[in-house]
């Protein structure tokens, strides 16, 4: 899973490099900064007092001496004012210029925290959102496990609007589905031939096959339909090289649901074909469990954006979608 949002200090991370929230001077400050130097220790106010500041926008690499991390890349967000002051495309920069100075020093792993949104009172759910923009982008042409720390989770929100219109998605679907969807689980146990909804194929001896489809072989058949690449399919479903070649060469290999889920999103199935794809997996979509129906929320609404889901699935304290 390349980009992972997660909770933790974000000097406790046990990654090649941390990016510090810093300030021009360089010099520390509070918040993250603060937390960052007092970690590290005083060799690394000795070592920034080296590099003559840095501007907004930009980014400077030292040690990480004291912390687990073997760097830290401080970099300098916007200062908010009313997001037409050129905010956005600073923040950008310092999500950018950070993940090509670790790059550069062949960092596999690098924990960000929510840039600007704190002292420099960048709004969280917009500073979230530019910060997964920017990572997926990068993500999609180079190979690094990046985390997104969230320090705070009181203070950490997605927009409000989609929070509680999931919220009620879930109320909805969770209280009165819920029968509903018991009855559907009857429904189940039909005879496989009726209950499926198959591919619209035009043959029996098509549609057998693809009872007899495995997870892997299905995976592989709707890249193909798709006219995706194996790697624009994995990097989309935020799934890591390995696991994809691991699926790839073992017909049988069975995914966990989350990963199942992640390819389904990937491929940008439909609310059916993603169950015929689970099934294969041996799951199945359950209204008795908010990580399913926030799912289900998103694929009927067509947003296939897994990072967004993530966000949504981490807001509501579920496990993520991906490995
Ligand atoms: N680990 C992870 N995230 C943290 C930690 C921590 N230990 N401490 C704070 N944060 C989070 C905050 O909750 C916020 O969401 O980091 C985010 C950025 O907040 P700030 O640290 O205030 O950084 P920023 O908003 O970019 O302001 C930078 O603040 O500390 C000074 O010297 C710094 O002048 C600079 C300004």
């Amino acid at each position: 899973m390349p980009l992972e949002i997660v909770r933790n200090d974000i000097t406790k991370m046990k990654v090649d490099a941390v990016v510090n929230a810093a300030n021009e001077s360089l010099l520390g400050g509070g918040g993250v900064d603060g937390a960052i130097h007092y970690a590290a220790g005083v060799e690394l106010l000795e070592e920034c007092r080296t590099l003559g500041g840095c501007k907004t926008g930009k980014a400077k690499i030292t040690g990480g001496y004291k912390l687990p991390a073997k760097y830290v890349i401080h970099t300098v967000g916007p200062i908010y004012e009313d997001g037409k002051h050129g905010e956005k495309a600073l923040l950008e920069s310092c999500y950018r210029e950070s993940l090509a100075l670790a790059k550069a020093h062949d960092c596999e792993t690098v924990a960000f925290p929510l840039i600007s949104s704190g002292v420099y009172g960048y709004p969280k759910d917009q500073a979230l959102k530019v910060a997964i923009d920017v990572i997926s982008e990068f993500l999609l042409k180079n190979e690094m496990m990046v985390y997104i720390v969230i320090f705070d989770k009181a203070a950490y929100k997605i927009s409000e609007k989609l929070f509680s219109d999931i919220a009620e998605y879930i109320d909805d679907n969770y209280v009165h589905e819920h029968t509903k969807y018991l009855c559907g689980s009857i429904r189940m146990n039909a005879p496989m031939i009726s209950y499926t909804n198959f591919e619209k194929t035009d043959d029996l001896a098509a549609k057998l096959r693809q009872i007899d489809e495995s997870f892997s072989q299905m995976l592989l058949r709707k890249i193909d339909e798709k006219g995706m690449t194996d790697a624009e399919c994995y990097k989309k479903a935020n799934i890591d090289r390995k696991l994809f070649s691991k699926i790839r060469s073992d017909i049988n290999y069975k995914p966990s649901k989350p990963t199942a889920l992640a390819f389904a999103i990937s491929l940008e199935l439909s609310l059916a074909e993603t169950e015929e794809m689970l099934r294969k997996a041996g799951f199945a979509l359950s209204h008795s469990n908010k990580f399913d129906i926030i799912i289900e929320y998103f694929i009927s609404r067509g947003n296939y954006n897994i990072f967004e889901i993530n966000e949504a699935l981490f807001a509501f304290d579920q496990s993520l979608l991906g490995a």
